[in-house]
């Protein structure tokens, strides 16, 4: 496809309906997109002001934080969630971040996914500045570019598992077909089972090829295996990882558990709101070899 012209405003003044009406519009938003990464490969990187440990890095960063606190007001008493989170997250990588409970994981993960604001600093997607949009911007954010995987499935009991999947399929701009989707994650043969007839681990699953089906650019896991017995977690972690080998998608999980970090690229640790370490992993184990 050729355009003439490149759509300055494109992503973020996209209308919000239903894929028939704004297929050229979609069309356009992603030609304009595929320029950008183009003309960031082609062009000199920019200079932030990154950590060191960040320097080494050579592949492009996907999100950049920088500076990102966040209070929550709760009348008498205000919650430091974050003080001052700097890192970035680069294409295909696996990252675990690492952190005890009340360290601030789920509430960074929710800034960088767009599901929430920070009180002060900045993200960057890309190169655009995901701080200084509004709400409609922030959800066509989510709905373009982001896959989210919770503790929890959230399926709908009544759809099965490739009804289900179908949901993201139905909407998405350039998206795998749900067969696909539920290949991925080792499931062709219970596609048309319906959550109740799952087993957790299978349930999580469905949830991971709903989340995949549109190609996003990140995957954001919150405690995937928070609510599976050791085994049946070893099979999601397999399911996330091949799925970040195959679609090259970015990929952070958020884990309380520190064995779950040996299989990943970089492993960033949380503590009571910042970042205590960032460490590359020369040695990744897959999920199968883990042992906890
Ligand atoms: N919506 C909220 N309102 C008030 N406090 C919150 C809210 N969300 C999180 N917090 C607080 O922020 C801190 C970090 O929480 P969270 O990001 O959920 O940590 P983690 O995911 O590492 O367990 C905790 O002290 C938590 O109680
Ligand atoms: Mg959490």
């Amino acid at each position: 496809m050729k355009l003439s012209r490149v759509e300055p405003a494109g992503l973020f003044s996209e209308c919000g309906g239903p894929p028939q009406i704004c297929r050229e519009q979609r069309d356009r938003i992603r030609y304009h997109w595929l320029r950008k990464i183009d003309r960031k490969a082609s062009s000199p990187p920019k200079v932030l002001p990154v950590p060191h440990d960040e320097k080494t890095m050579t592949a492009t960063p996907v999100f950049t934080a920088r500076g990102l606190t966040k209070t929550y007001d709760m009348g008498e008493v205000q919650v430091q969630a974050l003080r001052g989170i700097d890192l970035q997250l680069f294409e295909k990588e696996f990252v675990v971040l690492l952190g005890p409970s009340g360290s601030g994981k789920s509430t960074l993960l929710n800034i960088l996914g767009g599901l929430d604001v920070p009180t002060s600093g900045t993200v960057q997607y890309l190169d655009h500045n995901l701080t200084e949009g509004d709400e409609a911007s922030l959800t066509r954010f989510r709905r373009d570019h982001v896959g989210f995987i919770f503790q929890f499935y959230n399926l709908i009991p009544s759809l099965t598992a490739r009804e289900n999947v179908s949901l993201v399929t139905e909407i998405a701009l350039d998206p795998l077909t749900p067969e696909e989707a539920l290949d991925l994650v080792g499931l062709k043969e219970r596609m048309d089972h319906f959550p109740s007839q799952l087993s957790g681990g299978e349930q999580q699953r469905v949830a991971i090829a709903r989340a995949i089906a549109k190609r996003p650019d990140v995957l954001l896991c919150d405690e995937p295996t928070g609510a599976l017995d050791v085994h049946t977690g070893i099979i999601v972690l397999e399911a996330i990882a091949h799925v970040n080998r195959e679609l090259g998608t970015t990929t952070a999980v958020i884990t309380h558990n520190q064995v779950i970090s040996q299989m990943a690229d970089r492993v960033i640790s949380l503590s009571d709101g910042q970042v205590v370490g960032i460490e590359q992993n020369d040695h990744k184990l897959t999920a199968s070899e883990l042992n906890w």
